[in-house]
């Protein structure tokens, strides 16, 4: 049992550890019912208030694939590193949230629900980006959204076409760039860095 337990961890580090933003796509179709899983671990994530803000639209549909990557940026620290014809996402999950159920916590409830997704598709051997740089009224229009939802984002999805890989940040900067080879570097903040001690005072003044 413990050791079954073990394991079920080591996935989810792996899964953690492997996950990066794919903005390169392989031609390899998706399969539908991978999108869906995606979803479906959307909404088993934890909720402010359990509210369930977030609601989701799954796009396929070959016909659709283009006008959605016209509604999308990449990589903005780099040039020229959006996806050319070819090496784009072959499925999309529009992330919205329906407005009569804003708080000041949907953001972060969002966050919640596309972090499982982008794990899933990590765990699945899928790659994922998500997309906050979206023209959301050319989305809307294209997909018919209506407005009893806004859009928050995009998580863009296809079968890795790059293999990029992070690291320990070593200099003052965050931006992911490229290798002599072309392979994306992500540099992540050291543990040294993003831990901040405490000074207790247990006086409770
Ligand atoms: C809220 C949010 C919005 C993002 N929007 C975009 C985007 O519009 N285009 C893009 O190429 N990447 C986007 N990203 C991906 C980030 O650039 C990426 O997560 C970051 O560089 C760290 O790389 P990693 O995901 O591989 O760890 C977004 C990420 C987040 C969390």
């Amino acid at each position: 049992m413990l050791l079954e337990k073990e394991r079920t961890v080591m996935d989810l580090m792996e899964a953690i550890g492997r996950r990066r933003s794919i903005r390169h796509f392989s031609p390899e179709p998706l399969n539908n019912y991978d999108l869906y899983e995606m979803v479906q671990a959307a909404r088993l994530a934890p909720q402010a208030a359990n509210v369930q803000p977030v609601r989701y639209c799954i796009v396929h549909q070959p016909q659709l694939l283009e006008p959605m990557f016209e509604c999308t940026k990449w990589a903005g620290y780099l040039e020229n590193y959006a996806p050319a014809e070819g090496c784009r996402p072959k499925g999309y999950i529009v992330v919205l949230i329906e407005e009569k159920l804003k708080s000041r916590w949907t953001d972060v409830d969002a966050g919640a629900c596309v972090e499982n997704m982008l794990l899933t598709a990590a765990s699945k051997g899928l790659g994922a980006c998500w997309l906050g740089a979206i023209d959301r009224d050319k989305i809307r229009h294209l997909l018919g959204i209506s407005d009893e939802y806004s859009i928050h984002s995009l998580v863009a999805v296809g079968h890795p076409g790059e293999d990029p890989v992070w690291e320990e940040k070593d200099s003052d900067s965050i931006k992911y760039y490229l290798d002599d080879a072309g392979r994306l570097h992500v540099p992540k903040r050291r543990m040294g860095e993003i831990l901040v001690p405490i000074t207790p005072n247990l006086d409770q003044k």
